[in-house]
């Protein structure tokens, strides 16, 4: 699904941020790019969804060689993609249910069966009773949890997720995790970044790709 050959990402000729990266992520498969503050991880996922763009080498996500897609055509690989990150910030003059419900308004998909869905999405992340509320009345935590339904409502082929437990008290960080092993086993690819060690130990069935300064330091 998701394929590197010899990626390196400058931001500045001095540091760079990733360093010959090859590597190989197959459909369902649970993985996790982990390593300390610094290492790479945000900006080995802003690669994937083309967020950024390699400064030398390779990345085929469903094997389409990503740096050659139009601009135009970002949307549309991005609408494969379930993303949980900082800067997918969630609209602040929209309810909580409208912002997770748009992919499927997007989509077509009924009203009635929209509703449902949502419903369900959002008390999975514990957020229901706050549907009608507008994101800038919710707490950090609960923005998390809104943006993490709206990441998995429409059943994402492929799930990016940077530290997204890391406003979250332990127990439901647990709950989330739960969640992305569910959406794996119905199908869905996950990535997740994290330096949280504690987050890796709630996944049996996964794989750990550590980077330290740019580089794959350890792969298990
Ligand atoms: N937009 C940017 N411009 C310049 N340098 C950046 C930018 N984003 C990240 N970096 C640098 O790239 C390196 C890796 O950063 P990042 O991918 O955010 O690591 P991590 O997510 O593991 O903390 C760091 O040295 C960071 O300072
Ligand atoms: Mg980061």
């Amino acid at each position: 699904m998701i394929q590197m050959f010899n990626v390196f990402k400058n931001y500045d000729p001095v540091s760079p941020a990733l360093i010959d990266i090859s590597l190989h992520i197959r459909k369902g498969e649970f993985v996790f790019i982990s390593g300390p503050s610094g290492a790479g991880k945000t900006t080995f996922l802003k690669l994937i969804y083309r967020e950024e763009l390699p400064t030398q080498g390779q990345i085929l996500v469903n094997r389409r060689n990503i740096a050659k897609l139009p601009p135009s055509k970002i949307p549309y690989l991005r609408r494969s993609m379930g993303i949980v990150f900082q800067d997918f910030k969630l609209l602040n003059n929209k309810t909580i249910f409208d912002n997770v419900s748009f992919v499927l308004k997007i989509l077509g998909v009924p009203v009635s069966v929209t509703k449902k869905k949502v419903f369900n999405m959002l008390r999975m992340v514990d957020i229901h009773h706050k549907m009608k509320s507008l994101p800038p009345q919710l707490s950090g935590g609960e923005q998390q949890r809104v943006v993490i339904a709206r990441a998995l409502i429409n059943d994402p082929a492929l799930l990016l997720a940077d530290e997204p437990t890391g406003n979250l008290d332990p127990e439901l960080s647990m709950e989330i995790m739960r969640l992305f092993e569910e959406a794996n086993q119905k199908g869905t690819t996950v990535v997740v970044a994290t330096h949280n060690p504690a987050l890796i130990g709630c996944i049996s069935n996964k794989r750990v790709i550590m980077l330290d300064k740019g580089r794959i330091v350890r792969y298990y």
